[in-house]
């Protein structure tokens, strides 16, 4: 089995390449990596600081948010249309090569 690789950008605008287990949330895969991400719910969708943006040609590939998810969003701060919790993310192998970037108040 090919590993899953994802581009997630830092704050400090630096880009790692993480290998994403299959099955995995990508927030979980971001802290596994101790990259700065608080998502202090641990994954209940209950504090959007797990909030991520999505590479703009990534954004219809992924499975469409929940309305549950839409509205964690929709109190989150400097949401923008490709905005997702990465908790909600689970990794998938046609997910090679998924690019996200943490956003402000995430880390
Ligand atoms: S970790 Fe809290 S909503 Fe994702």
């Amino acid at each position: 089995m090919t590993d899953i690789t994802v581009k997630v950008k830092d704050p400090e605008g630096k880009i790692h390449e993480l290998i994403a287990p299959e099955g995995y949330r990508l927030m979980e895969v971001i802290r596994d990596y101790e990259l700065p991400i608080k998502a202090e719910c641990g994954g209940s969708m209950a504090c959007a600081t797990c909030h991520v943006y999505v590479a703009e040609n990534w954004v219809e590939k992924l499975v469409p948010p929940t309305d549950e998810e839409t509205k964690m969003l929709d109190d989150a701060f400097f949401v923008k249309s490709n905005s997702r919790l990465s908790c909600q993310v689970i990794i998938k192998p046609e997910f090679n090569g998924l690019e996200v970037e943490i956003a402000p108040n995430s880390d």
